[in-house]
């Protein structure tokens, strides 16, 4: 083979190497980028949506739910579930609660949330035999009075349910912080 038979041979395979290696480097830039832009969009598309239309964002304000009958209510605190229609996005669900209700020495009625204000487990009245006129938590020993004021282990009084009475009936509705626990 002459001397530039083999020249143009070794051009041939640098420009066709320089091909190869061209379009693996725009591959991967095509593949990154493709990624790197759905990522991006995953992210951002739901935070817009939620910036720019209320319709999508959680229910936060609660109805109000009938629970029981105000005859049943006395001055001990007893257990009520009842459910509630929850609407989050696209999401929708009727979870039952859980309402600890009594009636206080002025006759006013009180619903306290049961969630313990320590780390979340759920406290019952008279949960610890040794304490039978309070709250008691079966996790860390939490101990709350009847108003939900905190006595031990957790720092916070138990949250409360507001509360209306109506023809007879009990209604709660929005959770808030507990306004009573003194
Ligand atoms: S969760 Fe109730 S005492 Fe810890």
């Amino acid at each position: 083979m002459s001397d530039n038979k083999t020249h143009e041979a070794h051009g041939s395979d640098v420009r066709q190497k320089a091909k190869k290696e061209m379009s693996r480097r725009q591959f991967l830039t095509y593949t990154l980028g493709g990624t790197g832009g759905f990522l991006a969009a995953t992210m951002l598309v739901p935070m817009v949506r939620f910036a720019v239309d209320p319709v999508l964002q959680p229910k936060v304000k609660a109805d109000w739910v009938k629970v029981v009958e105000e005859s049943k209510i006395t001055d001990t605190p007893a257990s009520f579930k009842f459910q509630i229609h929850q609407v989050d996005g696209w999401y929708e669900s009727d979870p039952e609660l859980e309402a600890w209700i009594s009636k206080e020495a002025d006759g006013s009625i009180l619903a306290l949330n049961p969630t313990c204000k320590h780390l979340g487990c759920t406290v019952k009245w008279a949960g610890n035999p040794e304490h039978k006129d309070q709250y008691g938590c079966p996790c860390h020993g939490a101990q709350y009075t009847k108003e939900g004021k905190a006595l031990r282990v957790a720092k916070l009084p138990l949250d409360q349910y507001s509360v209306k009475s109506e023809n007879g009936f009990i209604y709660v509705g929005q959770l808030h912080a507990n306004e009573v626990a003194k």
